[in-house]
C-alpha cells in the first residue's frame, strides 16, 4: 500500500563530474523502477548538475537541508523556493549531523518542515535516539519529542504526504544498523504518534524510513518489518553496486 523509497544521502561528498557521473550509473541501472521512490540527495553544489542527469528518469531530487524563510539576509543559507526552483521533490530536515554539528532543534526542524510544505516540498524528517539515550531507556521519550514538537501544527493533509526516518545516531556511519526488531518497535510506535497527530487513516499512508549503516547485506530483513517503509542510506550510497543492490532489496 506505501510505495517504499530508498533515499541516498550523498552528505558532504562528490565534486561535479563525480556526482553526474554516479547520477548516470544509478539511472542506467535503475532509472525505470515504478514500484518504490528512488531519491538522491547530493549536496547544494551539484544539485542542477544531478537535476540534469535523472530527468527523464523515475528517480527524484532531494535536497539536504533548507532555511526556514524564503529568502532574505540569511548570508550562507538556501531557501524552499530556491531547492523548488531547481527541481527538488526531497528536502531532509533534521538529520542528526545537522542536530549535533550545526544546532539544528526540533523547533528550526518544525519551522522548516511547515514552509517545506507550502513551498510544494516533501519534508523527509529525521528522528534517532543516541546512545547514551537509548542506554538509558529513554529512546520512546526522545522520538516522542522529536516527533510532536517537529510536526506540529501540520495540517492532517501536510502530515499524511510526509515522509519520516528513524535513523539511531548509534547506528549512523558506524557499521551498527538496529535489529529489524528495534527498527519496527521504534517505527511502530513513531506510526502511534502520528495516528494520534494526523488521524489513523492518514498515518497509515506515511512512509517511515529507517536510516543507519543499511548495506546490501541488511536490507531485505529491514524491509520485512511491517513499519519500515524504506531507507536512508549514508555510506552505502556513494558506490554505485551497493546503491542498486539496496534498490533491488
Ligand atoms: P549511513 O548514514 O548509512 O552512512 O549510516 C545514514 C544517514 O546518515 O542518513
Amino acid at each position: 500500500m506505501r510505495k517504499p523509497i530508498i533515499a541516498a544521502n550523498w552528505k558532504m561528498n562528490k565534486l561535479t563530474s563525480e556526482a553526474m557521473d554516479l547520477a548516470r550509473e544509478v539511472r542506467n541501472k535503475v532509472g525505470t523502477i515504478a514500484d518504490r521512490e528512488i531519491v538522491l540527495c547530493p549536496p547544494f553544489t551539484v544539485l542542477s548538475s544531478v537535476k540534469g542527469v535523472i530527468e527523464d528518469s523515475s528517480i527524484k531530487l532531494g535536497a539536504q537541508n533548507m532555511h526556514w524563510e524564503i529568502r532574505g539576509a540569511y548570508t550562507g543559507e538556501v531557501s524552499s523556493v530556491m531547492l523548488k526552483d531547481i527541481g527538488c521533490n526531497y528536502v531532509i530536515l533534521g538529520h542528526s549531523e545537522r542536530r549535533r554539528y550545526f544546532g539544528e532543534t526540533n523547533e528550526t526542524v518544525n519551522k522548516k518542515a511547515r514552509i517545506a510544505f507550502s513551498t510544494g516540498l516533501i519534508p523527509i524528517v529525521c528522528v534517532g535516539e543516541r546512545l547514551q539515550e537509548r542506554e538509558k531507556g529513554e529512546t520512546l521519550r526522545i522520538i516522542e519529542e522529536q516527533v510532536k514538537t517537529g510536526l506540529s501544527g501540520l495540517t492532517r493533509e501536510q502530515g499524511k504526504g510526509l515522509v519520516v526516518a528513524y535513523e539511531p545516531v548509534w547506528a549512523i556511519g558506524t557499521g551498527k544498523t538496529a535489529m529489524p526488531d528495534q527498527a519496527e518497535e521504534v517505527q511502530r510506535f513513531i506510526r502511534k504518534l502520528l495516528g494520534q497527530m494526523f488521524g489513523e487513516e492518514n498515518a497509515q499512508a506515511i512512509r517511515i524510513l529507517y536510516g543507519g549503516s543499511i548495506n546490501p547485506g541488511n536490507i531485505s530483513a529491514l524491509m520485512s518489518c511491517e513499519n519500515v517503509d524504506g531507507g536512508l542510506v549514508g555510506g552505502a550510497s556513494l558506490n554505485v553496486e551497493s546503491f542498486v543492490k539496496i534498490v533491488h532489496y
